[in-house]
């Protein structure tokens, strides 16, 4: 899920609830995965009650708000750096209140009000519900933390609303937490428990995005595949084992089976998987709804098998390559990307040859590629020494970018001469008389606007390409 590009999301009028009389503004920023700018989107609709429409200017705002990121360290040291920028509109602005969201203010917890002098409250990701009193509390004058994590919030209940997006893709999260324990991730120290959200709610925000003329619909948790649902209501509700089994589940094989009935012209996407929780069925109901993208990020972090025991990873290198094999023989033409991690303590020079061979059997579309970062609290950074030198890992990691732009452009190269289908998103950044939009793999595509509109399934033929983009022309209206 975590697409870690350090982003900057704000406010904008799109899709935002009528609501009049609101007279207080707030500027809401999001950092890090997908779950935390949809995380935002529901922080938005529990202020709007409160009477705050978003502002996309620091300067009038009467509340700003950062959800952080604590994946790696400089996705830390990016938070801190803004707010030292808040610090300095806040100068011209006292009566400006600033609050600290997600997993920094989950792991820092009432540190942070000692740390960062600016900040006047620090919400964890569970907390949202209790954002008005909490800012009562503030205009009180008092100090307000709130980071204790629930094991059943998935605010199921609460409309998001969609801030920043292009009217045409949107998120709707169906897991909250993690309890895969991956020895180098902070997540399940900061985001607590896995839950997973009434099948119900879901279908019912699907169905709203459709009725507002959505058309893509990605489906987020740290760990999609584990998704269950048991039918009379949360796992800790049942008596005993027995009475649980007599109620109805729906596992993540049936949620996407549901959700892609429910909507049929919508194209549905999901991440992240996991590949020990991944189901063979997934991949058969992908293959049965061609409104199921053929596209799969499953995150492997390293192509050793030692190493991926120590990272408590659950598979091996050849219980990985299997499922990819299983993929590439249900769903011929999926799309398969994946996160990978150099310089884990311990990796050796084989270790790493691995992950590069590891590669070359999967030939991924494209990747998330980062150098081991030791977060505090995670077993790798009670039990393991960080051993591997920088330089080592810098190397390691450019050698694994390498590797992936070679089979970027080899994937990329493959779609040139053919038509596949884009849904339009919005305007080429580099010619904006171009649009850009997804083919299903989640390569993007980009081509002449001619009539054609943002929303819009076209059957685009590929004439020519980058290790990252597919370029063409429009044929002819989708089908979708
Ligand atoms: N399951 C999650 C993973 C979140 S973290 C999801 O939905 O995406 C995203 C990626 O960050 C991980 O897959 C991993 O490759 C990377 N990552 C996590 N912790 C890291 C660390 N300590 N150092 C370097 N990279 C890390
Ligand atoms: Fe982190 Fe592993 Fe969960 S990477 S989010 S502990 S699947």
């Amino acid at each position: 899920m975590e697409k870690i590009i350090d982003q900057q999301l704000q406010g904008s009028a799109l899709d935002r609830p009528e609501r009049l009389g609101n007279t207080k503004k707030l500027y809401i920023e999001s950092y890090g995965c997908q779950m935390n700018f949809s995380d935002s989107e529901i922080v938005a609709s529990i202020l709007a009650k409160e009477g705050y429409d978003t502002t996309t200017d620091l300067n009038q705002a009467d509340l700003v708000l950062v959800n952080t990121c604590s994946i790696r360290e400089k996705a830390e040291q990016t938070v801190r750096k803004r707010l030292e920028t808040y610090n300095a509109v806040k100068k011209n602005n006292p009566s400006m209140k600033v609050g600290v969201l997600g997993c920094m203010a989950e792991r820092l917890k009432s540190k942070f009000l000692e740390e960062e002098k600016i900040v006047d409250l620090v919400v964890g990701p569970d907390a949202y519900k209790d954002l008005p009193n909490l800012l009562d509390e503030v205009e009180a004058g008092r100090e307000a933390v709130n980071v204790i994590l629930s094991k059943d919030e998935t605010y199921g209940d609460v409309a998001p609303v969609r801030l920043g997006g292009n009217g045409v893709t949107a998120f709707v999260s169906i897991t909250r937490g993690c309890d895969n324990m991956c020895t180098f991730c902070v997540v399940p120290f900061t985001r607590g428990r896995e839950r997973s959200r009434d099948p119900q709610s879901i279908i019912e925000e699907i169905n709203d995005l459709a009725l507002k003329g959505y058309k893509e619909v990605t489906l987020l948790g740290q760990n999609v595949d584990s998704y269950l649902w048991y039918g009379g209501g949360l796992k800790k509700d049942f008596k005993n084992a027995s009475e649980m089994a007599q109620a109805t589940a729906v596992d993540f094989a049936q949620l996407l089976d549901m959700v892609a009935t429910a909507q049929p012209k919508m194209r549905f996407r999901f991440s992240t998987s996991n590949p020990q929780d991944m189901t063979r069925s997934v991949l058969y109901i992908m293959a049965k709804h061609p409104n199921i993208c053929n596209y799969i990020h499953l995150p492997v972090q390293s192509g050793s098998t030692r190493i991926l025991e120590a990272m408590n990873r659950q598979h091996t290198r050849e219980a990985y390559m299997a499922l990819i094999d299983d993929i590439r023989k249900i769903i011929p033409d999926c799309g398969i990307s994946h996160d990978m991690i150099a310089g884990f303590p311990t990796e050796t020079e084989q270790d790493h040859q691995d992950t590069l061979s590891l590669m070359d059997y999967v030939q991924y579309d494209f990747g998330f590629m980062f150098m081991y970062s030791e977060r505090p609290g995670t077993m790798a950074a009670r039990k393991m020494e960080d051993d591997v030198p920088d330089a080592v890992k810098k190397r390691r990691l450019t050698e694994i970018i390498e590797r992936q732009q070679k089979h970027s452009a080899l994937r990329t190269k493959n779609f040139v001469g053919k038509t596949v289908e884009v849904l339009i998103e919005k305007e080429s950044k580099k010619d904006p008389s171009f649009w850009s939009g997804r083919t299903p793999q989640n390569t993007v595509a980009v081509f002449p606007k001619e009539q054609y509109q943002p929303g819009d399934f076209v059957l685009v033929h590929i004439e020519e390409c980058t290790s990252a983009t597919l370029i063409g022309k429009a044929v002819q209206m989708g089908n979708a």
